[in-house]
């Protein structure tokens, strides 16, 4: 089975959005794949996606409301897949060993553009629009990396 893992800084907003959304379509087409989230920090770690997240993802039909942030552990380099959200994590992560290592804005022609981390937004606006990109990279990463055909 593949396994995918989201990562951000505190996997509280961008990289639970990303896990809900590939567990949905994962569930939606009955695919076999494996998907997590992690945080590169340990501040939030058992909590909660924050609320915004939650919100904006039951919305479009995304229960998150279960995920709880964990930290980021060397077992991690085991996934078939790390993708990250930002250039910052994508460096961290690099330097914490992982290998092959991508950014999810690399998809849905975003030109390999960062997730902006809506936690600094002002309000909701900030996860409507982090909502929609993270949903068109994940669909057309499901799409180009051929999970659709497992
Ligand atoms: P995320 O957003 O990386 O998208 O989960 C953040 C949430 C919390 C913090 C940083 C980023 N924080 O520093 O507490």
């Amino acid at each position: 089975m593949r396994s995918i893992l989201f990562v951000c800084l505190g996997n509280i907003c961008r990289s639970p959005i990303a896990d809900g959304i590939a567990n949905s379509l994962a569930r939606e087409h009955n695919l076999e794949l494996f998907i997590d989230s992690a945080a590169l920090g340990p501040w939030h770690a058992g909590n909660p996606p924050c609320e915004n997240s939650i919100k904006v993802a039951r919305k479009y039909g995304v229960d998150i409301s279960g995920l709880r942030a964990r930290e980021l552990t060397a077992e991690d380099r085991s996934f078939d897949y790390v993708i990250a959200m930002d250039e910052n994590n994508l460096k961290e992560l690099k330097e914490r060993g992982f290998e092959n290592v991508i950014k999810l804005g690399g998809y849905a022609g975003f030109e390999n553009a960062c997730v902006p981390d809506p936690y600094y937004f002002n309000g909701f606006a900030g996860f409507e629009k982090v909502w929609e990109m993270i949903d068109l990279c994940v669909r057309d990463m499901f799409r180009k990396e051929g999970f659709y055909d497992l």
